[in-house]
């Protein structure tokens, strides 16, 4: 294969996630750039699974149909010459560091907010993560078929809370009943809304000769098209121009307005991500940086997720591809155990079915069926030896200790959590003293999630209770040091997963005051690999 053909099909790569608040509309959005990218069949699922995820109460069922989770892990689809990797980032109710890990394999995000409802808690969160790896953003402002705010408003509210430059690429004509269509800043074209099609993409209705084109007026009425001219004038003073490199540096978001439901603006959101998203991007460790286009595979394990075919009880570790050009059948090199590993029938997550990968590139996402030897944050090279890193593990916001019902049972618990904390579904801690484990979460409704995990995947009946303790954090100093505080705090030390020090403090005054006590050692919020 020439370099520049490699160079061509990498830079059409475009890996990316949707962040949002549950309601602004992730999963009709997603649905509308399958159909558009001709993943039909898949798009059916995506809403199959929401549904699925409503009936909160039927946990376990859900849990049996995830092979529509598996697929929709991970969404490939085509568009205008580029090939789309679309992760999924879980919603709201089973919100956990997964997320977080999620958005490591990506460049770029689509943040979708509610025009009526701006920026709320989850979307803050989500952005928060985006900022610290630099991950730039196209905001798509949805659902202006109804009643919201100001679009200065809304812009302006982006602008103060998430701290970032906002640039509009489109411009709303009225909205609600109002609404219709928008005025494309970035390429002069008129888009008017015609609310009989929901299944086709939305053709221009005219391309502008500028916004003083006097078909406008034409088109939209006298009215319209004053208000609409005096609208743009103020968004050009008031917001600086879109600056391509300010968006890839992560300081700019252009903000496109649209209806999902309506198909309304999700062609002009592709035609932005083909045009301005970056492919995939360079990856540091700490020996040096890689670039997607070295000739020898590289890639790290973001998440891996438990028996997503309930005929096999399997596991799927999910590998963002850094480098190189994965061939089916290789054997590459896992760093952390300083062993080859045969990629056996790894999978790529194209439409409805898992489709066994046959090759991969930077920027796609392979899933490598997994016996428990591989964790998450692991390296995969062709031999080099170094690590990416900045997979983070959290310090949990919730503990709670666990029992078996069965105190025969201990031992296959802790095989079972131990399982659980490889795989990132929880943080699980076996304090120094005492036969209990403890674990941590993020959301409190992980705990049932996990206690119905252990019951129907290991057959061990499980009791959450309170524990006194309230938080987590990880030690970091020489191991004298560590060794001296964990013999002077008995009570309050624990080993994670890993056989990493932790200590676990009853509260603020506890933590502070041990930090205190112990200046020599760190306390740690977050581990990364
Ligand atoms: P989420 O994944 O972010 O949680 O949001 P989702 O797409 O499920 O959308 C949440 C609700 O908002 C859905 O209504 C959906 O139909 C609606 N919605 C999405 N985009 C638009 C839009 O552009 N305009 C309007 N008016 N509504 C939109 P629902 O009643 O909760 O579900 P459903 O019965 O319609 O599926």
């Amino acid at each position: 294969m020439t370099e520049e053909k490699k160079d061509d099909i990498i830079s059409k790569r475009r890996t990316f996630a949707i962040i949002s608040h549950p309601d602004a509309g992730k999963t009709t959005l997603t649905e509308k750039l399958l159909l558009f990218g001709g993943a039909i069949q898949m798009a059916g699922a995506v809403k199959a699974k929401k549904e699925q995820r409503a009936a909160r109460s039927d946990w376990m069922k859900v849990e049996q149909e995830r092979g529509i989770s598996v697929a929709s892990s991970v969404m490939t689809f085509e568009y205008k010459g580029c090939t789309f990797n679309l992760l999924d980032t879980p919603g709201h109710e089973d919100f956990s560091e997964d997320t977080y890990r999620v958005l490591t394999a990506v460049d770029s995000a689509v943040m979708v907010i509610d025009c009526a409802k701006g920026i709320e808690a989850q979307t803050l969160k989500l952005f928060e993560v985006c900022r610290l790896r630099d991950i730039p953003i196209i905001t798509f402002i949805n659902k202006l078929d109804r009643d919201g705010q100001d679009p200065f408003a809304l812009l302006e509210e982006i602008e103060q809370s998430l701290a970032l430059d906002v640039t509009p690429a489109s411009w709303p004509i009225g909205m609600g009943r109002d609404f219709k269509g928008c005025y494309d800043l970035l390429n002069d074209k008129l888009l008017l809304l015609d609310k009989t099609n929901k299944t086709t993409l939305s053709e221009p209705v005219l391309t502008a000769d500028g916004i003083l084109d006097e078909k406008i007026d034409a088109l939209l009425g006298q009215n319209d098209a004053t208000q609409l001219r005096e609208n743009v004038e103020m968004a050009k003073a008031l917001c600086k121009p879109f600056d391509l490199n300010s968006y890839l540096e992560g300081h700019m978001t252009p903000v496109f307005f649209g209806s999902a439901i309506n198909n309304f603006g999700v062609q002009e959101l592709l035609d932005g991500l083909v045009k301005y998203a970056p492919a995939p991007r360079a990856q540091k460790t700490p020996a040096r940086t890689v670039e997607p286009t070295e000739d020898k595979v590289s890639g790290f394990i973001f998440k891996i997720q438990a028996n997503m075919d309930p005929k096999h009880r399997d596991r799927i570790a999910f590998m963002r591809i850094c480098s190189g050009h994965f061939k089916n059948g290789m054997k590459l090199y896992h760093v952390r155990s300083e062993k080859q590993l045969l990629l056996h029938n790894p999978v790529l997550f194209l439409a409805q079915d898992r489709e066994l990968a046959s090759e991969a590139w930077a920027g796609d996402i392979m899933g490598v069926p997994n016996h428990g030897n591989l964790r998450i944050g692991d390296t995969l090279t062709e031999g080099e030896k170094f690590s990416f890193t900045g997979i983070p593990s959290f310090a949990p916001e919730l503990l709670q200790k666990v029992r078996p019902v069965d105190p025969l049972k201990a031992k296959h618990l802790g095989k079972a959590l131990m399982q659980i904390a490889e795989e990132g579904g929880a943080s699980v801690f076996k304090p120094l003293i005492g036969a209990d484990w403890i674990v941590g979460v993020v959301g409190a409704l992980q705990f049932q999630i996990l206690a119905d995990r252990i019951r129907t995947e290991y057959d061990v009946p499980v009791i959450f209770e309170q524990t006194s303790f309230m938080t987590a954090r990880w030690l970091k100093g020489n191991p004298n040091d560590i060794k001296n505080f964990v013999d002077k705090n008995r009570a309050n030390a624990a080993q994670d997963h890993d056989e990493n020090w932790v200590l676990l403090a009853r509260n603020d005054w506890h933590l502070n005051k041990t930090a205190e006590d112990f200046p020599k050692i760190k306390f740690i919020k977050t581990k990364q690999n």
